[in-house]
């Protein structure tokens, strides 16, 4: 019985205590749409932060980041300014802003890639059908040359050995 109630009390602290944590640090978050290619992600807000700490992650995995000090970029980024990342496809994205002012202010923001018509696919199995249809055309062509080729041929023995050869 002390034991559940121990457990509860842990329980019911890390709850306040992860409540607390997540208040603290304000987070929004951002729908960006897709397109094929690279994408810009951008914050007019972080833009300004230009003497903040700013890190760009994807799935908790750093992939950028704008310091005062030097900028850090990993693909699938291709650029970093302030407030603002490049990156080579369509990924959710977060920006955390770290300001190290009279007190410490932090910030989130989080982009989220939705691709607006699943276009970009369709093209693909497109391009696929006709790549095989392409195949299958170079195929038939080679196969009617060899025919036309295999029946010149035969036109040539018949008219040098005569017909009753054949
Ligand atoms: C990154 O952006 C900065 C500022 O716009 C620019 O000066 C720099 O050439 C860019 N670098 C690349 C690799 O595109
Ligand atoms: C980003 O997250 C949203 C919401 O979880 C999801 O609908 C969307 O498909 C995600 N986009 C990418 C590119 O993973």
């Amino acid at each position: 019985m002390m034991i559940i109630m121990l457990i509860a009390r842990v329980l019911l602290t890390l709850a306040i205590y992860s409540h607390v944590e997540s208040a603290s640090v304000p987070e929004t978050s951002e729908k960006y749409s897709c397109q094929e290619g690279s994408q810009v992600l951008k914050s007019e807000h972080a833009s300004r932060d230009t003497d903040c700490e700013q890190s760009w992650n994807t799935e908790s995995i750093p992939i950028g980041s704008f310091m005062s000090d030097g900028v850090e970029c990993h693909s699938p980024c291709i650029n970093v300014t302030a407030g603002e990342i490049i990156i080579s496809r369509c990924i959710n994205a977060t920006l955390t802003v770290i300001c190290y002012q009279a007190h410490v202010i932090e910030y989130r923001i989080h982009f989220l890639g939705i691709w607006i018509n699943p276009l970009p696919l369709q093209n693909i199995r497109k391009r696929d059908r006709h790549g095989i249809y392409a195949c299958l055309a170079l195929l038939l062509l080679i196969f009617v040359l060899f025919a036309i080729r295999h029946y010149i041929s035969q036109l040539h023995r018949i008219r040098n050995n005569g017909p009753n050869h054949y």
